[in-house]
């Protein structure tokens, strides 16, 4: 591939060329002859005149090509106590089952579904089944609570929802089906039908609209793939922004089949036959783009995995797994790897597995801390690469490409941009700062492929979200800075979005609940650190004058009223009744001031403060609580 000065410079001098070629890792039913579609700028299409199916190419495609006894997915769920390797055949099979009765369900090309579901293989069957006959999937994580299903089947308005009788979370058995009715009775669009995979840990009661999954593909016939517009939708993925409101952000088939298998060889160094376990979760981008797409459109054996790092039963199950299927390349959250320091922080449980053919660690999700870097990198003895992509963006913006060029590492940064990503760093006015200086970290536009299009039914947003703040530049919401050897350095968001152990969440979706409790006045809920969970929401509330109530037991309420609106996965545990809030002498809530004092930042009181007594009187609660050893 050359060294990655080269590919870079080819990816910039030649951006059609680089992408054209890139795009031959692919099969097409039509061939694109252009990469780029500038015609409705800001809006970009890649390959606008090519066709494909992107199942074909993560599952047929390898079978036509005599693969069809490697396995594809291999399922290892210590929660159940089972393992199941499906082949590249047997998952071509199970998927064109699943698609011929989704079809029998009336759903086809440009059709929604929503799959809201745990860690099963079914779960990646209905992806894939929906891919297959041109649908639009959109998976929701099973840590949401019904609300915010909710909010997510309104907007993606989808004609089937696919779901499962029980999630398992460590010890505990959580039923999925009444999770789901609450949110569709709460939803003002009804989908037709729900599928429904019951397992044996907790069978769910079904309704007239609901059917169960092995009825459904006991009498299905299995379809063949359509192919689809590269630029038609391949899914939807709502993700946190500043509001209540998730952003819909849409994948389109062609950039994202090209850029992700591009990126299995160059950043992760994964090709046919080799295995890469992905320690997420479906629901997220990173379960979509390497536990899903990515591994199966390079022919590669990808593990999904049913447990925690953690407990499931023991901090081990990461070492285990890599050993039993030969991991290569592992992909987590950092928060799991300080999960396992903390139960295992001499890493003895590593030593009873044969690691020897694990060749790389990459972390991402939140900022990998120097210190897990360094305990990771002494146990493994392989490279730990820190990388940084999001939602919107489908594959990484940097890394380090070990599969064309392993650079020197710096702690703390995720390295360099991969090519397609102009990455800048500006100031307050648009204009660029020196290395080494902190300011909004954007990139220029046209992003590459598999980057959003734009947002599910409201491209308005996504002008307003990403590129109105800067003309001609994607807005990452990060900031951070660009050293002298072009090495990025990620610090932090610049809005309400904070990451709850490799979890993105809004901290503005938390204010919006507790502010509908009765005896609310006003509340913020800020990010603070966590040195298990990177960051983990703190709610402040001022009460209404004339409450009545025991300040513990209205914070017990808005804990549990978090929980009940958002899900588990909020981790909103800490809420603090406060006399007041600190404000400007404009009404602004100080949050950023909050949230340094919280940490233990020397952190300067503005000077456009209302009261700065209303500070000192916060500050030992501010400080209080879990560690800030980040
Ligand atoms: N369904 C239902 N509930 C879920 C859930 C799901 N799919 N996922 C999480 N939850 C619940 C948890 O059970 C927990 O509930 P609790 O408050 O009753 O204990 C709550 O949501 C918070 O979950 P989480 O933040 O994941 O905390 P945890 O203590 O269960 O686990 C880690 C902590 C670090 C072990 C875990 O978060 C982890 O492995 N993270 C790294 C990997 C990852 O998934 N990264 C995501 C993007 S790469
Ligand atoms: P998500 O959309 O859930 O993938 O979250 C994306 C956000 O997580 C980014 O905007 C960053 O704030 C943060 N993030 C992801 N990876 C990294 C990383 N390697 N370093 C620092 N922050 C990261």
């Amino acid at each position: 591939m050359g060294t990655y000065e080269d590919v870079f410079r080819s990816s910039t001098e030649d951006p059609e060329g680089f992408w054209l070629r890139a795009a031959e890792g692919i099969d097409w039913d039509v061939a694109p002859q252009r990469a780029l579609d500038s015609s409705g700028a800001p809006f970009y299409r890649w390959f606008p005149d090519g066709r494909l199916n992107v199942c074909f190419n993560a599952l047929d495609r390898h079978v036509e090509a005599g693969l069809g006894d490697q396995p594809a997915l291999v399922h290892d769920s210590p929660v159940t106590g089972t393992r199941r390797t499906y082949t590249y055949a047997q998952l071509r099979d199970e998927v064109a089952t699943f698609a011929g009765g989704l079809k029998q369900l009336g759903v086809g090309y440009g059709d929604r579904v929503v799959i809201y579901m745990p860690m099963i293989p079914e779960a990646a069957i209905a992806m894939l089944a929906c891919a297959r006959i041109g649908a639009i999937h959109s998976v929701v994580f099973g840590g949401f609570a019904p609300p915010e299903l909710a909010v997510r089947i309104d907007d993606a308005a989808p004609k089937v929802v696919v779901s499962a009788s029980c999630g398992i979370e460590g010890k505990r058995v959580i039923p999925y089906k009444p999770l789901l009715d609450r949110a569709i009775e709460l939803a003002g669009h009804k989908p037709e039908k729900r599928v429904i995979v019951q397992r044996a840990q907790e069978r769910a009661e079904l309704g007239t609209h609901d059917l169960d999954w092995a009825e459904l593909v006991a009498t299905a016939t299995p379809v063949d793939c359509v192919p689809v517009a590269a630029t038609d939708p391949l899914y939807i993925l709502y993700t946190s922004g500043t509001t209540g409101k998730p952003k819909g952000v849409v994948r389109d088939c062609g950039g994202y089949a090209v850029a992700l298998h591009w990126s299995m060889g160059a950043v992760y160094d994964i090709g046919r036959g080799e295995t890469m376990f992905t320690g997420s979760d479906v629901g997220w981008v990173v379960g979509h783009s390497y536990i899903v797409y990515g591994p199966l459109l390079a022919g590669a054996t990808t593990v999904l995995y049913e447990g925690k790092p953690v407990g499931t039963p023991d901090a081990g199950q990461f070492w285990r797994v890599a050993a039993e299927y030969g991991v290569k390349t592992m992909f987590t959250a950092p928060t799991a790897f300080r999960a396992i320091r903390k139960e295992d922080p001499k890493g003895a449980l590593a030593a009873e597995y044969d690691l020897s053919r694990l060749r790389y660690l990459f972390l991402a999700g939140e900022r990998l801390d120097p210190e897990t870097y360094h305990w990771a990198s002494a146990l493994l003895d392989v490279p730990v690469i820190d990388h940084w992509w999001q939602t919107e963006t489908g594959w990484p913006i940097v890394a380090n490409p070990v599969g064309i060029e392993a650079a020197p590492v710096r702690p703390g940064s995720p390295t360099r941009p991969l090519p397609g990503w102009d990455v800048r760093v500006l100031d307050p006015s648009g204009q660029p700062v020196p290395p080494g200086v902190d300011g909004a970290i954007v990139v220029k536009l046209p992003l590459p492929p598999g980057a959003l299009p734009t947002l599910w039914n409201d491209d308005e947003r996504f002008i307003g979200s990403y590129l109105s703040a800067f003309d001609g530049y994607y807005l990452t919401g990060d900031s951070g800075h660009i050293d002298a050897d072009g090495y990025v350095f990620v610090m932090g968001r610049t809005d309400d979005v904070i990451n709850v152990a490799g979890h993105r969440l809004s901290t503005g979706s938390m204010e919006e609940v507790l502010a509908t409790h009765p005896d609310v006045a006003e509340c913020a809920v800020i990010g603070v650190a966590d040195a298990l969970k990177g960051q983990i929401p703190r709610g402040l509330v001022v009460l209404k004058a004339g409450a009545v109530r025991e300040p513990a037991e209205v914070e017990a309420e808005l804990v549990r009223l978090v929980r009940e609106h958002i899900g588990a996965v909020a981790s909103l545990k800490d809420v603090a009744v406060v006399p007041a809030l600190p404000k400007t002498r404009s009404g602004k809530i100080l949050r950023k001031t909050m949230r340094g004092i919280a940490d233990g930042l020397d952190e300067p009181i503005p000077s456009t403060v209302d009261d700065p007594n209303v500070i000192e009187d916060l500050r030992p609660v501010l400080r209080r609580g879990p560690g800030h050893d980040v």
